[in-house]
């Protein structure tokens, strides 16, 4: 039983910060797993993003949802911010054509305490990362401040925990409502994706 929970708990930490060998594999899992993929594309599809507009990326992982970012934005600019410097190798891989046309753009960093380059931003996401920051209601804040008067952000969450229910994506939901109005960037719409468990998308507007 030991050994089983410090297995979880190495297996859990790796998702909040790849590195090493097994970062590469939960980069590899993350991002060929298809409700991961559905639901990176789907809350890209929420944040209806135009051609020519700036977006970013907070713990952008093996970078799914930039590549899809980039396709929408194909005359604009997409940055990417992940603690992971396995991350970061894996979504330069998987975006490297943008990456060089110098449309997508990756950042090295901690949410907190960073300095993101290309902004104010027309929009922001973070899928399945949120719970993980110091201090998220804080660093909601700052995004806003990164963000455009009227830019939009979405905050997306599915549970991943053994046994996760819709209970559970809901009150994910009402948490991640709760810490943008926190920030001062009260939330406007909920949206949820019917898979197992559901994923919750929250998304709100800069005043
Ligand atoms: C569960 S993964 C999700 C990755 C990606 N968004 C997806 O849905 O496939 C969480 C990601 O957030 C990153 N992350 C966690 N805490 C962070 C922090 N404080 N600053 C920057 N990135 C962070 C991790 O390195 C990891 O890549």
């Amino acid at each position: 039983m030991a050994i089983k929970q410090r297995i979880l708990r190495r297996t859990v930490r790796q998702f909040h910060e790849p590195s090493g060998p097994a970062g590469h594999v939960v980069g590899w899992v993350m991002s060929t797993r298809s409700s991961n993929v559905q639901r990176s594309r789907w809350a890209v599809g929420l944040l209806d993003v135009r051609p020519s507009e700036r977006v970013v990326e907070f713990g952008c992982g093996p970078g799914v949802a930039l590549a899809a970012l980039a396709r929408r934005a194909d005359q604009g600019l997409v940055v990417g911010v992940d603690h992971s410097a396995v991350m970061i190798r894996q979504a330069g891989r998987r975006n490297r054509a943008a990456v060089r046309a110098g449309r997508v753009r990756l950042v090295h960093a901690s949410v907190d305490g960073m300095r993101v380059p290309g902004g104010p931003f027309d929009a922001a996401l973070a899928v399945n990362t949120v719970g993980m920051w110091p201090e998220p209601a804080v660093r909601l804040r700052e995004i806003g401040g990164l963000l455009r008067p009227g830019g939009r952000i979405a905050l997306v969450s599915q549970p991943r925990c053994p046994g996760a229910t819709a209970a559970m994506s809901a009150a994910a939901a009402e948490e991640l409502a709760a810490l943008l109005e926190e920030a001062g960037l009260g939330a406007q719409r909920v949206e949820m994706l019917d898979l197992d468990p559901p994923v919750a998308c929250v998304l709100a507007v800069r005043p």
